[in-house]
């Protein structure tokens, strides 16, 4: 495997490492900096090794498309408080690059000493970075001598700084390598996308609002899970396409007639919830109540109820290997918390009988909220990427693109 470990002589070369420092902002402070931490052990064995570190992130989506609006989101996601963030775990200076190439960038990367770290402004701001662009990737790429990917929230794009730029340096006999966090998440990752008959029964958890952005993964994990359990908004669709009432609760209209797919072909692998957390509004309700069966009147569903807690811990207590992808609930609220708290707890107990992977995201957001890290064998940095490395048999295009 070409990781940190086949990279050798480093003392004194320029290394782009490519992170992934998308952490979520609120009003220009960083609410989350798990990302940043995950990205130490490369950077500090970097250093240590006398690389001169060249760090290249996107942060937060810029629509290159929409003109006018360009401006704004280029301001809401400036990297420059994730250079002083990452100066502080280093404890050490992040030189910060404003410019995102040209002259600017090149005269700061020249600057650089052995074990010095330069972090260079949100690649998105260059309208090339998701087109993957080659003049882009080579601008970037005849800066450095070795590429790393450490990006994993990222491998799922192919571009320009993710895939543009080692396939560059690979055609040109430079060094790529995959860092030690990707490393870490092929592999615990591949023990979800391939399972033994020993570790089963493998059970996936999914929630989650929207069936459509999981298609291909429930479709995928029907065929390798002993069981998937639904919980999350996407439970309504499926309610819907079994013609039961789900009062006000969200659906999605076209995704009716794959639910009902889904479903016949599942052959009992499927579990649903039986019950149901409902309000009568989304904020700030009023009336709390548990429905069985359906949703009635005028109630949108929030959270799994107390006897599909009870079934699906029972199930998760079985298991052998875990993947879990998306909230039971809209665990954000104090009142829903109890559904996505539960399948953590179920992970705790468990404990080590069990290989468990959380799938990043916003199921990742809940196993820190709720204080559940260090029960999971495996808590994931990347939402999407992880859902398509089970659709794609374990591929990214950033890994591959490296690896293969
Ligand atoms: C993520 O947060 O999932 C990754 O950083 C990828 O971000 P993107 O979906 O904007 O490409």
């Amino acid at each position: 495997m070409k990781n940190l470990a086949t990279l050798t002589n480093l003392k004194g070369k320029k290394v782009i490492v490519r992170v992934d420092f998308n952490v979520p902002l609120k009003e220009g402070k960083i609410r989350d900096d798990n990302r940043i931490v995950a990205a130490l052990p490369t950077l500090q064995f970097l250093i240590k090794q006398g690389a001169r570190l060249i760090l290249l992130s996107h942060l937060g989506k810029i629509s290159h498309k929409e003109p006018a609006k360009v401006e704004d989101e280029k301001k809401k996601n400036n990297l420059q408080v994730v250079a002083v963030r990452l100066g502080e775990l280093l404890k050490q200076v992040v030189v910060f690059s404003p410019d995102t190439k040209g002259p600017g960038l090149q005269t700061l990367v020249n600057g650089l000493k052995d074990g010095q770290v330069l972090l260079v402004q949100n690649t998105r701001y260059e309208v090339g970075e998701e087109k993957n662009d080659a003049t882009l990737a080579q601008a970037w790429a005849q800066l450095a001598d070795a590429f790393v990917m450490d990006a994993f929230g990222s491998a799922h794009r192919a571009h320009a700084s993710t895939f543009g730029i080692p396939e560059l340096l690979k055609k040109q006999g430079k060094p790529v390598a995959i860092g030690f966090l990707v490393e870490k998440e092929v592999k615990s990752l591949a023990k979800v996308v391939q399972v033994n008959p020993s570790d089963r029964p493998y059970v996936a958890i999914m929630g989650g609002f929207k069936v459509s952005d999981k298609i291909k993964v429930i479709d995928q994990l029907l065929a390798k899970c002993d069981y998937v359990l639904i919980g999350g908004a996407m439970t309504y669709t499926f309610l819907k396409a079994q013609g039961k009432a789900i009062g006000t609760s969200p659906f999605e209209a076209d995704q009716l007639d794959y639910a009902r797919g889904v479903i016949a072909k599942a052959k009992g692998k499927l579990i649903f919830a039986d019950d149901y957390v409902v309000s009568d509004a989304f904020d700030n309700p009023t009336k709390i109540e548990t429905h069985e069966g359906e949703i009635r009147g005028a109630m949108m569903g929030m959270d799994i109820g107390p006897k599909t807690i009870a079934k699906f811990t029972k199930i998760i207590l079985q298991a052998k290997t875990i993947f879990w992808n998306g909230p039971m609930g809209v665990f954000e609220k104090p009142q829903f918390t109890k559904g996505t708290e539960a399948v953590c707890q179920a992970v705790r107990t468990l404990g080590k009988k069990a290989f468990t992977v959380c799938g990043g995201g916003d199921s990742a957001a809940a196993v820190a909220q709720f204080g559940y890290m260090n029960d999971f064998s495996h808590v994931s940095t990347g939402g999407g990427a992880s859902l398509e490395m089970i659709e794609n048999a374990g591929h990214l295009p950033g890994i591959d693109v490296i690896l293969g």
